[in-house]
């Protein structure tokens, strides 16, 4: 949710900048902006639309200055335009945020007490002023010491002063913020993708911090202005995670990438060989768990209604799950034998933060199964699971969620072994059947003719549902999400034993509805859910898996059949189409099938 990239060098820094703001695009693409310092003068550039609309408005590449700020925005505080587009700079300073300042409206009339005239509408703009206020009285560091704590709610910052022409100071609340090294220059910026390309030495600020940076020196400083010192880490450098290669577009690179996702799972985690799972390390004693809590938010959180299944079927345990804004807000009954397991892609989730945080001062046992090993809900959590499947750049996630399912189901798993609620041979079996999964997925990504054709469909109706029952019902949820944020078609994911509870009332004459119907214990009752909705009048498209028995209904408009695989792995087949539906839907209207409208990845807002 907004990126922001700040740069201190010997030479000039707006292509650079430039440059490191594409790569930042997920985070937020309504508008961009960069201000540079030369000659004892800001300049400030900022546009509506994309970095690419900031190129074609200025002369980026003759913007002097070995010193700037850039920013890419996902609007939170007025409308996505130019003068809302930050940087946001008074006549000294000139800032760039990520993040939310909940008590702008009070800061603003103090400021405007003061004299200081507003020109956006965003709650941004009360920093810049707010630290020119202090500056009347303060040095630098103790300017920024006390204007960080007159600020509320989150920030990740990048400020630059007239004044003060050879630095950047980088802030951080809430909002992820690394601080990179290179010759001559340092670097600020959202995260360490931004400045793969400039370097692979990162330091990330922890929540409270800021740090100084000149291009030959950085220095961190804790929320009391006290200097303290940071490691700095090495990030491994596989440059092919970040580029599409011969593909169109990231995701559908990312669909193709799951076979591999899945062999760097079971490589992390199985030991082929004794056919067990190599997880020993576990901070607490299983036998001492009653109960879990799965935390996530949308597709990760659609990860967390799979597991709860599989957690259930394989262990005794109590499985909960919960959505993270609702849990952070709820009055929850903390229990000393509960574990709460944060599921994340990014790690940096605003929502998902709060939850674990919450958690953590309620001195709860906390894992996280995240992608990004160095993210705040990696490095807070008493114990991580990393997913292990690379980047994830395109916005909607696809091979992070088949990389939390199977961690998910690898752990459920190992939790039913060690806690002796899976019977040892049965642990075994299943163990065989995850070494086939790869394969098996490779097999069923070779469907894309079938799915282009149907996806027309989808994109003339009003609206489609997805229905599935037991094991497919959250795959159903994550289909339809995939479906409404690429190709903007209503789609709503339901049980498919709710229908005639209400919402059979939508279906009418030529309504596209995805039925999952595996041949798993649900089939049968799937199938007449699937007669429902035909009599009815609605164009089934049934996803099941192959058999030599006959399916067991008619009149149905489109069958797509997956490998056959046992019960268990059969969610992850089936999410394949789905995401491909999704992909066509988007493809042949033309939208942005990386940057839908209105999203962003990492949602590190509330
Ligand atoms: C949907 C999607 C989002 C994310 C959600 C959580 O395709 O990508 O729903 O799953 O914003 O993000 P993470 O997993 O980074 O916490």
């Amino acid at each position: 949710m907004c990126g922001i990239i700040g740069i201190s060098s010997n030479k000039s820094v707006s292509v650079s900048i430039i440059n490191s703001l594409k790569k930042l695009e997920y985070r937020g693409y309504d508008s961009a902006g960069i201000a540079t310092l030369f000659d004892g003068e800001i300049t400030e550039v900022k546009s509506e639309g994309r970095v690419n609309v900031l190129e074609e408005n200025f002369d980026l590449k003759n913007l002097k200055g070995n010193i700037g700020i850039g920013h890419v925005r996902w609007a939170t505080h007025g409308a996505p335009n130019s003068i809302n587009a930050h940087p946001h700079s008074s006549d000294n300073v000139s800032v760039v945020h990520n993040g939310i300042i909940e008590n702008s409206t009070i800061l603003k009339k103090y400021l405007t007490s003061k004299g200081h005239i507003f020109k956006s509408q965003t709650d941004t703009e009360v920093i810049v002023h707010l630290i020119t206020e202090n500056l009347k009285t303060d040095e630098l560091d103790l300017a920024i010491t006390k204007t960080l704590k007159q600020l509320h709610g989150s920030f990740a910052l990048g400020i630059i002063f007239k004044d003060s022409p050879n630095l950047i100071v980088g802030a951080r609340r809430g909002s992820p913020l690394a601080v990179g090294y290179g010759p001559n220059e340092n670097y600020l910026g959202s995260d360490s993708y931004a400045l793969k390309a400039m370097t692979n030495k990162i330091t990330y600020l922890d929540d409270g911090e800021f740090c100084i940076i000149r291009n030959d020196q950085v220095l961190f400083f804790n929320e009391d202005g006290k200097k303290i010192n940071k490691k700095i880490m090495e990030l491994s450098s596989d440059e092919s995670s970040y580029e599409k290669g011969e593909f169109k577009h990231f995701m559908a690179k990312e669909i193709e990438e799951q076979p591999t996702t899945i062999k760097t799972g079971i490589k992390e985690y199985i030991d082929k060989t004794n056919l067990d799972i190599n997880i020993y390390n576990f901070p607490w004693k299983v036998d001492e768990i009653n109960s879990i809590t799965l935390i996530g938010c949308g597709t990760a959180y659609h990860s967390c209604l799979m597991a709860k299944y599989w957690f259930e079927n394989l262990t005794q345990l109590d499985v909960n799950i919960d959505i993270a804004s609702e849990f952070r807000y709820r009055k929850n009954r903390f229990k000393k034998d509960s574990l709460y397991i944060f599921v994340s892609q990014s790690g940096e989730t605003a929502d998902t933060y709060a939850a674990l945080d919450l958690c953590n001062r309620n001195k709860m046992k906390t894992c996280a199964v995240v992608n990004v090993i160095e993210s705040s809900i990696a490095r807070d959590s008493n114990f991580v699971l990393p997913i292990h499947c690379g980047p994830e750049i395109g916005v909607a996630s696809t091979k992070a969620f088949l990389g939390q399912i199977l961690i998910l189901y690898i752990l459920a798993l190992k939790f039913g072994d060690l806690r002796k609620e899976t019977n040892k041979e049965n642990y075994k079996n299943k163990i065989k059947g995850l070494l086939n999964l790869p394969s098996l997925i490779e097999k069923s990504l070779l469907m894309d003719n079938d799915i282009q054709a149907i996806s027309s469909t989808f994109n003339e109706a009003k609206g489609s549902m997805f229905l599935g029952r037991g094991f497919s019902y959250p795959i159903a949820l994550e289909g339809a999400l995939k479906l409404k944020e690429l190709s903007y078609v209503h789609a709503e994911g339901y049980p498919a034993g709710e229908m005639k509870h209400g919402p059979l009332a939508l279906i009418e004459d030529g309504m596209p509805v995805v039925v999952l119907a595996p041949r798993d214990s649900y089939y049968k009752k799937t199938i007449s859910n699937m007669q429902e909705v035909i009599a009815r009048g609605a164009k089934v498209l049934l996803i099941t898996n192959k058999s030599k028995d006959e399916i067991i209904s008619e009149n149905i408009w489109e069958t797509i059949e997956v490998e056959n695989t046992n019960d268990d792995l059969l969610p992850f087949l089936l999410t394949i189409p789905l995401q491909k539906l999704a992909y066509y839907s988007a493809l042949q209207k033309g939208y942005d099938i990386d940057k839908p409208r209105n999203l962003a990845k990492s949602v590190t807002v509330e």
